[in-house]
């Protein structure tokens, strides 16, 4: 357990940009006026307009109950009691630059001032300039960009361009994977939520990915599961028939379905496999892209060139929707002279793309990404690989940078899961125990399963984050609780 917090050795370089978030007593509404927390009429009015008139994603909706938010400063967000949770989930996974980052809000100000929106078919000076930045650090010949407006769409295009440039019309995506919410994206997803959304795109077929905590492979070495789990698709490839396969789709670090860090070799086998049969290699890392594991690209940790790359979230912190592919020039040349059948209203929208240049300008000048490597490997996987031996019901801690899982289980020896697969209602409440008591002392965690992840905003300060780990250690004793 972390119970001294000791700021003095660090190293770490500091984000001068994005201040600690200040002692707040109140917020602002929308017209200026400032409120004290414990306002109740006012968080009475937005729990009342939300619960009669918003329809929200993924959930039974009389089943849920909002917690309503009145402000947030960096890696804090603040309910309108005053309750103070510090993000430990970045939202969903988004908000790499943290909440209310100064640069951010004034380059959307700026652009919006200076031109609100232009059409997609018109040339735009923040558009070409982030489409220009995102080729110089993506790696290869990565060097055109199609912007969407977030990640589903980013995939479905993806997929688009894979099955006219190849002629063929398979997929092939990981088990334990998620793709986003809309059609192709949600056929692609390898967890429960597209189970409701089938029949879906029957081109699309399932595989195994490397996890070697537990391989469906009967792996024990990280070199055997690469092995194995190559071979397994190998098969997969040519049983489903090579000749129809477009494209294979991988998150390069499998985000929401258990941080999964791929094993030394497996990614540079996927390009292998797909360069002897003809196969578009689709790296999603709209989760992992834009600094989470310390990379601009995810991909350029593990030494591969993905034929496709798929963005959204970290590459403007979610502050105005935006996605979009990164292209080879093989692909991107298909198209010279066979017209692209795909577009959107708001491709490359202004203010989306004036916070997305922004963002690469924090980046640059503090350091982003030399810190978020620094915190990984100096402060979490340290902090978090010591609680093995104090909590029993931790039964893998895998992970890189500011993105790592905790996997919880019953029984060590069985690897038994903490919560089914899946659970929900009493099954799940074991889970939502320790989630509980992680709210309870100021930190907002992101669960799954029977996993809790760490993934808090890129900026976070190291006294914040030695907080955060210190309230999922005690919370861990809750989860202890369980254990058979
Ligand atoms: C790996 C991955 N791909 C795609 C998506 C879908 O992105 P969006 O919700 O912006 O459509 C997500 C969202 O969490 C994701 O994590």
């Amino acid at each position: 357990m972390t119970d001294t917090i000791d700021t003095s050795t660090s190293s770490a370089p500091s984000a001068p940009s994005a201040p600690a978030a200040p002692a707040r007593d109140g917020f602002t509404d929308r017209n200026g006026a400032s409120h004290p927390f414990g306002d109740r009429d006012a968080e009475t009015q937005v729990r009342s307009d939300d619960r009669s008139h918003v329809f929200h994603s993924w959930s039974a909706q009389a089943q849920i109950d909002p917690l309503p938010i009145a402000a947030g400063a960096g890696s804090t967000f603040w309910d309108y009691r005053g309750n103070a949770y510090l993000d430990f989930s970045s939202q969903l996974v988004n908000l790499n630059l943290g909440h209310q980052h100064p640069d951010l809000v004034r380059a959307i100000q700026e652009q919006a001032g200076r031109l609100a929106t232009i059409q997609p078919s018109m040339a735009n000076d923040v558009r070409g300039e982030l489409a220009r930045r995102i080729a110089r650090v993506a790696p290869g010949t990565l060097n055109r960009v199609f912007f969407t407006n977030g990640g589903a769409d980013a995939n479905e295009y993806a997929v688009r361009m894979a099955r006219r440039v190849t002629g063929r019309r398979k997929v092939l995506s990981m088990y334990r994977s998620y793709h986003g919410g809309t059609s192709t994206a949600i056929s692609l997803t390898g967890d429960p939520r597209r189970w409701a959304n089938e029949p879906s795109d029957g081109s699309v077929a399932h595989f195994f990915g490397p996890y070697l905590y537990r391989s469906a492979f009967h792996s024990t070495t990280p070199q055997e599961e690469t092995q194995r789990a190559l071979e397994h698709l190998e098969n997969v490839i040519v049983l489903e028939g090579a000749a129809t396969v477009a494209a294979i789709i991988i998150e390069t670090v499998v985000g929401t379905n258990g941080v999964l860090v791929p094993p030394p070799g497996y990614l540079a086998g996927v390009r292998e496999l797909c360069d002897r049969y003809g196969i578009v290699y689709i790296a999603d890392e709209v989760m992992v892209g834009f600094g989470r594991i310390g990379e601009w690209f995810a991909v350029d940790a593990f030494d591969v060139v993905p034929d496709l790359i798929t963005f959204a979230k970290g590459v403007n912190s979610g502050y105005v929707p935006l996605g979009g592919v990164v292209i080879s020039d093989r692909i991107a040349d298909f198209f010279d002279d066979v017209p692209f059948q795909g577009g959107l209203t708001y491709s490359g929208h202004p203010l989306a793309c004036a916070a997305g240049v922004a963002t690469f300008e924090v980046f640059e000048r503090d350091g982003i990404l030399e810190r978020v490597r620094d915190l990984g490997s100096r402060v979490i996987e340290p902090e978090i690989t010591s609680w093995l031996d104090t909590h029993p019901s931790l039964g893998e801690v895998r992970g890189r940078g500011l993105f790592w899982a905790l996997e919880l289980v019953r029984d060590r020896e069985t690897r038994e899961p903490f919560v089914p697969f899946n659970a929900t209602g009493a099954d799940a409440a074991p889970m939502g125990a320790v989630a509980a008591a992680c709210k309870a002392a100021g930190v907002w965690p992101f669960t799954h399963f029977n996993r809790m992840h760490i993934a808090p905003p890129l900026v976070i300060e190291e006294a914040e984050l030695r907080r955060g780990l210190a309230a999922i250690d005690d919370a861990l004793t809750v989860a202890d609780g369980y254990v058979r």
